[in-house]
């Protein structure tokens, strides 16, 4: 075709970008690759390869290792053995490896960006834009942290080995989100990326080496999931962070459970994409475009499903007709394509499959009437409009460019639409009323929400979902968290099974209460009979009856977890009204102080000495997180786009917790405070042998102007009311304390909706030491932040 005829016709002319770059690499590899280990590529130990294909065209690309037990072997010990000299680098010397990556990235940009493009089908024009640049940024920004570290993070250390599974949807960019934080903190990382999409990693490798990154500190291991499920059970791997499905999400969380590595999961999505009547409407359309048809809807946050407001859908879906007719599908390295190919063709059937059950389920079908290859991976962008809320597409992850369309009427049935889902990744709201925009902005149950804006993402900026989205966030602060664990948690001694020691005081002196004590239960703000009517004796140590508690048991905690669900206006209050009311908790507790000192005599058989410093103790955290309350605040960030994003600290929701036998008033205060502290609702159970510290303190709760189900106590046995806990799909957290047993339960029982969980392992916490138990350490995990990004400035 000649220049004249697109001059005549304005048609697009073939724009392709070179690849000869790219394919040189390739061929000096001669298309073969083991994995990296150790500082330098090393075959397969059995020889075994898969071949990954150029989605574009269908073509073989290359041969990669499928991992063995041997390989991830290797790869695990050349980390461990990397891993203290690393960390011993300092921070400043890790942050000039960081930086060095950085600039090998900005070196290599164009190399990466074709790679990326042939490997995993996605148009050139984003991976030379988006994926490369901001893989960048990634490591310039945790180069910032490492530098920072021995201040910023002076109570930290690393955790160790890192084994890291990602997904092909961003090869590149994910391997940044992962191994920057993990590197910076000082951890060592055996990376496996996606069977699909494994290049990038590779060429990240070699020329990370080349650009002196100390053998061992990154290793890849490729393979399939056979690869990424040996690396979760691999002993010598500390932690596991994962980027996938909710279905493997939940494997890895099973297989981790009880195995002492600490986990993050970034999974699936269905996220809402809200556009109300006043909306800017052209806007909202390049939105939609964005949300939905960038990467060919392979994003986790996809805006997959558009609500729109009734009086302007009409309108809206004509517009955006007309603007997918202008959307172009391509080969990848067509620099004016819009969309580029789908990764696989199991992902492109699953596509295909979940469309004409939408079809079938009732929804009207329209797809973008460009050419699309005949040959490769493609599918065109595709609305599915009038979709029921209850129907498949609606529900399940499509994972490609398909966007499902429905109406409301009111900003509460938005709202009430929006979080019907079991995800809760992100969200998009567009309004030109900030008032509404800014309304429905807390009210979603999302990780992130973007303001009048779509897929935006920044290093500074956390990522990370809500309920089956996942927990632990990517980037930022909180991010940093995620690779590093408290110094004083760490090498703490594993606590005797044995019942504390009987000291020699005894109970003499302490007056033991009356024998006829039956506490009940504390739910709802009300003193109830447990429901099976049995109940417990509490014996002091020398096995004196000191009286009776209630034997909760699973309809007492459903009972209390529905108490605690319906205490949702406690989320709402004021940081200002919470804290007070932790004050006048501490006031009520200092009042009844002698009466607790010989509680906790009696029953522990500590001197009076100790008991009144744990009563002691006691007043002053609740003092501590009456102070906390209004002071443990969220933070603003200002990412290189335009707008800021409000990283906004708020309650994970219900949470169960289970607390320790060792200082029984003093760890349930530690536990329960800052949970409530920071407007989460609770259902303690207390320690098993020494119940009567938090019965005792169901008057303090009574006279504290404390909201019904705010806290709610069910006594019992610990294991069995944990595995309850563990298993009920409205507690959204599980804090296990005090058991290794019940630990592991916690974190094996909690995988059906995914909940948070914070478990002891069995490690004796000193809830004296107030670095151990007070403060920001157990405060972050009493929140999860949602960072609202919002329009600000030009
Ligand atoms: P996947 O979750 O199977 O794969 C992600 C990574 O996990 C890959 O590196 C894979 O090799 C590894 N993996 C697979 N099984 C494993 C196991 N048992 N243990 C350890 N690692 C394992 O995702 P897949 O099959 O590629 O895609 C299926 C669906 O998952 C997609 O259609 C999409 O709905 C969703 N997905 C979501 C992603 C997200 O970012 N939220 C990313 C990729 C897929």
């Amino acid at each position: 075709m000649s220049v004249a005829h697109y001059y005549e016709t304005m048609e697009y002319g073939p724009a392709p970008e070179a690849d000869g770059e790219a394919r040189a690499w390739l061929k000096r590899h001669e298309s073969t690759f083991g994995h990296f280990i150790g500082g330098a590529f090393a075959a397969p130990r059995d020889g075994k390869h898969l071949t990954t294909i150029e989605p574009a065209t269908g073509k073989a690309l290359a041969k990669i290792a499928q991992g063995s037990a041997a390989d991830v072997e290797a790869a695990v010990s050349a980390a461990r053995t990397a891993q203290p000299h690393w960390a011993r680098l300092g921070g400043h010397g890790r942050a000039r490896h960081l930086y060095a990556l950085a600039r090998m990235l900005q070196r290599h940009a164009r190399l990466f960006a074709v790679l990326e493009a042939i490997d995993n089908g996605k148009p050139i024009r984003e991976t030379r834009d988006l994926d490369v640049p901001l893989a960048a940024r990634h490591f310039l920004y945790h180069a910032g942290w490492a530098q920072l570290q021995e201040r910023e993070f002076a109570d930290q250390v690393p955790i160790g080995v890192i084994g890291q599974i990602i997904p092909w949807n961003f090869p590149l960019l994910m391997l940044a989100w992962k191994i920057a934080p993990a590197l910076a903190a000082g951890n060592t990382v055996v990376l496996k990326p996606a069977e699909f999409t494994s290049m990038t990693a590779l060429l990240f490798s070699e020329l990370a080496a080349e650009a002196g990154l100390p053998p061992g500190v990154l290793n890849v291991v490729t393979g399939d999931g056979a690869t990424g499920a040996l690396l979760v059970e691999n002993p010598g791997v500390d932690k596991i962070a994962f980027t996938g499905s909710t279905e493997v999400g939940r494997l890895i969380r099973q297989t981790t459970a009880g195995s002492g590595k600490s986990l993050t999961l970034e999974l699936g999505g269905k996220s809402p994409f809200i556009v109300f009547d006043d909306a800017d409407l052209d806007g909202a359309v390049e939105g939609v475009v964005d949300a939905i048809w960038f990467n060919q809807g392979q994003v986790c946050c996809a805006g997959s499903r558009l609500l729109l407001q009734e009086g302007i859908a009409e309108d809206f879906r004509r517009r955006l007709i007309r603007r997918m007719e202008t959307l172009r599908v391509g080969p990848p390295l067509d620099k004016a394509i819009d969309l580029g190919a789908i990764v696989a063709p199991v992902q492109l059937e699953r596509i295909k499959a979940l469309v004409e059950t939408g079809v079938r389920e009732g929804a009207e079908k329209y797809q973008a009437p460009g050419a699309i290859p005949s040959e490769g991976c493609f599918y065109p962008p595709t609305l599915l409009w009038n979709v029921h809320p209850s129907s498949t597409v609606a529900i399940e992850e499509i994972f490609g460019p398909v966007l499902v369309a429905m109406t409301f009427r009111t900003p509460d049935e938005a709202v009430m639409l929006a979080n019907n889902t079991r995800y809760g990744l992100a969200a998009s709201v567009w309004s030109e009323t900030i008032g509404l925009a800014l309304d429905i902005a807390p009210k979603l149950l999302a990780g992130v929400v973007w303001v009048n804006a779509t897929n935006l993402f920044d290093a500074s900026v956390g990522f990370g979902g809500y309920r089956e989205s996942g927990f632990g966030r990517e980037g930022g602060r909180e991010g940093m968290y995620e690779y590093l664990k408290p110094k004083v948690w760490s090498g703490r001694k594993v606590r005797a099974k044995a019942s504390p020691p009987v000291s020699s005081a005894d109970t003499a002196g302490f007056g033991v209460p009356s024998i006829d004590r039956t506490a009940k239960l504390f739910v709802g703000g009300k003193q109830v009979r447990p429901d099976g009517n049995y109940s417990r004796a509490v014996l002091s140590p020398k096995g004196k009856h000191l009286g009776e508690v209630g034997d909760g048991n699973r309809k007492d905690i459903r009972n209390a977890v529905a108490a605690a669900r319906s205490a949702e206006a406690w989320a709402k209050a004021t940081a200002h009204n919470r804290a007070q009311i932790l004050y006048y908790l501490a006031e009520n507790l200092s009042a009844r102080r002698d009466e607790f000192v010989r509680s906790i005599g009696a029953m522990t058989g500590v001197s009076s000495a100790k008991a009144r410093a744990e009563v002691d103790a006691g007043i002053e955290r609740l003092f501590s997180y009456g102070a906390w309350a209004d002071k443990f605040e969220g933070s603003i960030h200002a990412p290189p786009l335009r707008g800021v994003a409000l990283a906004m600290h708020e309650p994970v929701g219900v949470v169960g917790v289970a607390c320790p036998d060792e200082a029984p008033l003093l760890a349930f205060i530690s536990l329960v405070a800052p949970l409530i502290a920071m407007g989460n609702r609770v259902v303690a159970v207390p320690s098993e042998q020494h119940p009567l510290a938090a019965t005792d303190f169901y008057q303090v709760l009574e006279t504290s102007d404390v909201p019904a189900g705010v806290v709610n106590i069910v006594t019992g046995d610990r294991e069995a009311l944990v595995k309850v806990l563990a298993e009920h799909d409205d507690v959204d957290a599980l804090w296990v304390f005090g058991s290794q047993e019940a630990s592991v339960a916690a974190e094996r029982l909690s995988v059906g909706n995914l909940k948070r969980t914070l478990v002891d392992h069995g490690l004796a916490l000193d809830w004296h030491d107030r670095a151990a138990s007070e403060g920001p350490i157990l405060l972050r995990h009493s929140v999860q932040v949602k960072n609202i990004w919002i329009p600000y400035g030009d």
